[in-house]
């Protein structure tokens, strides 16, 4: 598994003509350290069958995370990275909090908290700029030198693009982007519309969110996957005492297979795999995702448990594109993680939203050679001729012309009814 986040703020005004009412939020990671995740990896890759062991999981966070955790107080891992940007970015929620507050109708019950898109996207979120938690060859730069990199930018399109290093050699490392929100949540809709994400053997891409202290705080990961997936995994990870009722999907009330042994959701119990959901559609994640023009992801979190959607560019809801989400009109979740044996305000709270791009690592390196999972029928390592994803990475640049996030919007709604 993995984790990361994007929101946005001062569009709000724009929103507001539309005289709708919106809110909402939510994420997750984890922590632990280099060496357990290692012993984990082998464990799993020694017991399991291939199959099976390509579906394990890892946690995004890690160290880097708890210590982030640890400074930030209420804005979780962002203020922890140093953004020089955090000022300006509160100013701006607050302006959008007072947008919400004059558009309410009785269409929708969620009204919009947090709002990143546009030119002001990166505005609201901190970079990580130190090694990556989950040990992965990548070099994330701070804002000023990924845009110099050319790999931070808003495009002619308006939408905020997130790009990997493509020099042809490196000598083991590649520049790449993981930004956090600087506004922490606790329960609430969140809504991201993106047109490209990363994809192709080596990456190991991720939309999500997590709180301190991982992994007290809890992870939800909200798009996440390896290589060249086709099918979108949705996983939370958590602190002891989490699982699901059930690993069957119609009990759970979820269109998404239960990935194999996936019921108990404590990291520290479940080797750091969590409790993972993996969709049904072949459109949901990688190379189909971008070429059907991407699609929405939205994640609700409030007392009935945590909800992850997915909307194909071709059926996302009008509700949602009018900027008035109706969550209940949306039909059955991707993935569900009832309250009924984990409760979603105790084993998730001030959660902050990531979003990252890192390069072989815990999951996309430990699984170079797998098959066996949507999109994945012919191995990374037959694929490429490589035998390890590092060699691949710092030989192939041109292989990361593809690995690029590209997001229209980021969007946090809440409720005026109970959570
Ligand atoms: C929604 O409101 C609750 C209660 O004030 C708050 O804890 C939560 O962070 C809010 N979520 C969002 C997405 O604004
Ligand atoms: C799989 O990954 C390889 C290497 O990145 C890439 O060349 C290829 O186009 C990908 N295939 C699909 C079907 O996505
Ligand atoms: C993707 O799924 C659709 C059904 O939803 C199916 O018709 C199609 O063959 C699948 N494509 C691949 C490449 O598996």
């Amino acid at each position: 598994m993995l984790v990361n986040a994007a929101p946005l703020l001062l569009l709000l005004a724009a929103d507001s003509t539309s005289a709708n009412v919106l809110k909402r939020a939510s994420g997750f990671a984890a922590r632990h350290t280099k060496s357990l995740a290692r012993d984990l990896r082998l464990a799993f890759g020694g017991v399991l069958p291939r199959s099976d062991a390509q579906q394990v999981i890892y946690c995004k966070n890690s160290a880097a995370a708890l210590s982030d955790s640890s400074g930030s107080g209420s804005t979780g891992l962002g203020s922890g990275s140093g953004s020089s940007g955090s000022g300006s970015a509160g100013g701006k929620s607050s302006s959008t909090a007072t947008g919400s507050a004059a558009g309410a109708t009785a269409s929708s019950a969620w009204h919009l908290t947090q709002s990143y898109s546009g030119s002001t996207f990166f505005d609201g979120f901190s970079f990580w700029n130190t090694a990556d938690p989950t040990h992965g060859v990548v070099d994330y730069l701070d804002q000023s030198d990924g845009e110099a990199a050319g790999l931070v930018e808003i495009n002619s399109a308006g939408n905020a693009v997130m790009r990997v290093e493509t020099t042809p050699t490196v000598a083991s490392v590649r520049k790449s982007i993981r930004i956090t929100t600087l506004q922490s949540f606790t329960g609430g809709l969140v809504i991201m519309d993106a047109v490209h994400m990363p994809t192709g053997c080596g990456t190991w891409p991720a939309f999500w969110s997590n709180g301190p202290d991982w992994p007290t705080g809890g992870e939800i990961d909200i798009v996440e996957g390896v290589n060249n997936y086709t099918d979108n995994q949705a996983t939370i990870h958590t602190a002891p005492g989490c699982s699901l009722t059930s690993d069957d999907p119609a009990t759970l009330g979820a269109s998404a297979s239960v990935v194999t042994g996936g019921t108990d959701c404590a990291a520290a119990t479940s080797g750091n795999a969590g409790c993972g959901m993996r969709s049904p559609s072949n459109v949901s994640f990688g190379a189909p995702f971008n070429d059907n023009g991407g699609g929405v992801y939205a994640m609700k979190w409030d007392s009935s448990g945590i909800s992850v959607y997915f909307f194909e560019r071709n059926s996302v809801p009008t509700d949602i594109e009018n900027g008035a989400p109706q969550p209940t009109s949306w039909g059955l979740p991707m993935a569900n993680w009832p309250a009924a044996d984990c409760n979603p305000w105790t084993y998730f709270y001030t959660h902050v939203a990531i979003f990252d791009t890192t390069l072989c690592g815990d999951w996309a390196g430990s699984v170079w050679t797998g098959t066996g999972v949507p999109g994945q029928d012919q191995s990374c390592a037959t694929r490429t001729g490589f035998s390890t994803c590092d060699a691949f990475v710092a030989a192939s640049g041109a292989s990361f012309a593809e690995a690029y996030w590209e997001v229209k919007s980021l969007k946090f709604y809440n409720t005026t009814a109970a959570l």
